[in-house]
């Protein structure tokens, strides 16, 4: 349908999802900077066309990952999850291009890298479901919230 044609709530929430789009979050997680494969995946990711708007190297306190990934607090995995992403340091960036939250979602591959396609970041540099190298955010809303959890707007260029 026409954005014309919408009634104007459905207007304002069309804009604001079209205008919010073009930017992802992401994390190069601990199995992955433990590695050494921190400079590949940003190259892969800046060749796929993604340009850094905001970056950091910096480590999560048990606390800190628990809150990140608070949403998955009553799933079975949630100890093993915090306690890995607060074993080492990690990459954190905000990360703009057109369709941003898809192209990065396809650009990682699958969380299970056993599952992923060939060529992905997930398929070239993951361990395992569970250490799989690289968070993406799942839509636009989370993006902007988890890119606002690492940096202030200050650090945002
Ligand atoms: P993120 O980009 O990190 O959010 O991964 P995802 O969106 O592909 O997967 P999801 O949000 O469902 O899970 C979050 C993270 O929890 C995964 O990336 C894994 O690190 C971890 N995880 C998911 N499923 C399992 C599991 O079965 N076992 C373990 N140990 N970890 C898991
Ligand atoms: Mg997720």
């Amino acid at each position: 349908m026409a954005i014309s044609e919408l009634p104007l709530r459905s207007k304002i929430l069309k804009i604001k999802i079209t205008m919010a789009s073009n930017r992802t979050f992401t994390m190069i997680k601990p199995d992955a900077t433990s590695r050494n494969y921190t400079g590949a995946i940003l190259e892969q990711i800046c060749k796929a066309g993604f340009r850094i708007v905001a970056m950091k190297q910096t480590k999560l306190s048990a606390e800190k990952a628990g809150e990140f990934y608070a949403v998955h607090s009553a799933r079975p995995f949630y100890g093993e999850l915090v306690e890995f992403m607060s074993s080492n340091y990690i990459v954190a960036a905000i990360l703009e291009k057109e369709n941003a939250v898809e192209d990065f979602r396809k650009l990682i591959g699958a969380t299970n890298p056993a599952n992923a396609e060939e060529g992905t970041i997930r398929k070239r540099f993951a361990q395992s479901i569970g250490e799989n190298a690289v968070h993406g955010s799942d839509s636009d809303e989370n993006a902007a919230i988890e890119g606002n959890f690492f940096f202030s707007g200050l650090e945002k260029y």
